[in-house]
């Protein structure tokens, strides 16, 4: 696990998660994953020891970790693009909205980035996508869309186009790692042939699903964000979660 100063990444997107009122979480794992689950879960030994040596905040740290939300995990068996990581997770969800947070990149800002966009989808009943201007030579590092806007910082897609090559990009406008979806997008996914990579994009299925929704998509750039750069491949778990009983949409 990739740590950012005294923590893993992974426990940032968590802790954002949970910050924009989040209950439920799916994390989606694969082979060699194990640590993070063993991260969040509860460590007896350390705690007894802890206990025994009177370090009596770093037990608490040590609990805050373990009672931050309610997660599991499903495993993805082979990497096959952020599409099918996604496809992973829908049994579990039920017929209700999602936020997918990927694990490789951490935000931050006075409301987390993850909340706008469940406001975001409140406000106009659609899916929502985080956005943030890049160097127009690292367009080809992302999935990059072109907009007109509605209103402050919110924009409706208009066009979007996974890694493409810079001088084939609509604008430098790239979509960051956080989305609230509906549950539609998991018939686009099915439908949805690799592209990029040899890999079922995302991207790709958000392109049909804006035909479909005759642009009904609206995304909200963030505040600041944290993107781990080259290291952002090591560790591209997508993370996703689900309301319980519809509590945090009703935020
Ligand atoms: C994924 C998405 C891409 C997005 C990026 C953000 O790419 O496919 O559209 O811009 O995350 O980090 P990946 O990093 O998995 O190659």
């Amino acid at each position: 696990m990739l740590p950012v100063y005294d923590k893993p990444t992974i426990q940032y997107v968590v802790e954002e998660a949970v910050a924009s009122g989040i209950e439920d979480i799916i994390i989606v794992t694969g082979r060699h994953k194990r640590s993070i689950e063993d991260h969040f879960d509860k460590y007896y030994e350390l705690e007894y020891n802890l206990q025994k040596a009177g370090k009596d905040r770093d037990l608490r740290e040590i609990r805050k970790i373990t009672d931050l939300a309610d997660i599991c995990y499903v495993r993805q068996k082979e990497q096959n693009g952020l599409g099918a990581a996604i496809k992973c997770g829908e049994r579990h969800l039920g017929d209700e909205p999602f936020a997918v947070l990927l694990g490789d990149s951490i935000t931050k800002g006075p409301t987390p980035c993850t909340k706008q966009l469940i406001d975001v989808y409140n406000k106009y009943n659609a899916s929502a996508i985080s956005l943030e201007a890049v160097p127009q030579e690292k367009v080809e590092r992302y999935g990059i869309l072109s907009e007109s806007e509605v209103e402050n910082d919110i924009y409706k897609i208009s066009e979007l186009v996974e890694k493409p090559p810079m001088d084939k990009a609509p604008s430098n406008l790239a979509i960051m790692g956080r989305y609230v979806l509906t549950p539609d997008i998991f018939d686009k996914i099915i439908e949805t042939e690799p592209r990029v990579g040899g890999e079922i994009q995302l991207t790709d299925a958000f392109k049909s699903l804006i035909q479909y929704t005759e642009s009904h998509l609206k995304v909200k750039p963030m505040t600041s964000q944290t993107d781990l750069n080259g290291l952002r491949h090591q560790s591209s778990l997508p993370l996703m979660t689900r309301s319980s009983g519809m509590i945090w949409w009703s935020i």
